[in-house]
């Protein structure tokens, strides 16, 4: 059994769809111990309440994009101490160092929602749409101390209609998203050894 820790900032909506792939059996062998996150009243904390996982709020401190280092000390130490062994970033709004990585080395994945490395960063689907491209995508990738980097688990294609917006772009990258989520971690959870 592979115990993740889920990390959100926002809405959850990758962090619902892995939790109703766990509880409709689509998603074996795979146990979600804690789901946390830095913002006090992000939905995605109301989800995980919604399917019984426990939850907390770490305050992150004052910086804007990491978390204090005292605050990523702690989250290493609540992660530990849920015995989590595989971190999955959902829409976590902040960039891991040092402390987290060291922690939870090629554990800790996360989803951008493009083709990486295509347009990563923010707003990935207004990057696509400005550019007129007609394809983009969905990546799940390994962490490392850059952003939107590492090692590539699995990507799916969304294509760009032409009378797409970014409402509409994002809409369907989502979908994307909420399909490949829990099938790339199906296939991370089949490599590691726990
Ligand atoms: C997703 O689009 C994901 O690709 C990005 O953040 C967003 C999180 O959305 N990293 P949600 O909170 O899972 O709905």
């Amino acid at each position: 059994m592979v115990r993740i820790g889920i990390l959100g900032s926002g809405k959850g909506s990758n962090c619902r769809a892995i939790l109703e792939a766990i509880r409709d059996g689509r998603l074996t062998s795979i146990e979600p111990t804690l789901v946390v996150s830095d913002v006090l009243e992000a939905p995605i904390l109301g989800i995980a309440r919604e399917f019984s996982v426990p939850n907390i709020y770490l305050p992150p401190g004052h910086f804007r994009t990491r978390l204090e280092p005292a605050a990523e000390k702690e989250l290493v130490a609540v992660l530990k101490e849920a015995g989590v062994d595989l971190v999955v970033l959902a829409g976590y709004m902040r960039v891991l160092k040092e402390q987290m990585l060291a922690a939870y080395p090629q554990r800790i994945v996360n989803i951008h929602p493009s083709l990486l490395p295509a347009f990563p960063g923010l707003q990935a689907w207004e990057q696509a749409l400005a550019t007129g491209a007609k394809v983009t995508g969905v990546t799940v990738h390994h962490v490392d101390a850059q952003i939107d980097h590492g090692a590539i688990i699995a990507q799916r294609e969304v294509p760009i209609l032409a009378d797409d917006t970014a409402t509409t772009l994002h809409a369907r990258i989502q979908e994307a998203e909420h399909e490949l989520y829990p099938e790339a971690l199906a296939k991370i959870v089949a490599t590691l050894n726990t």
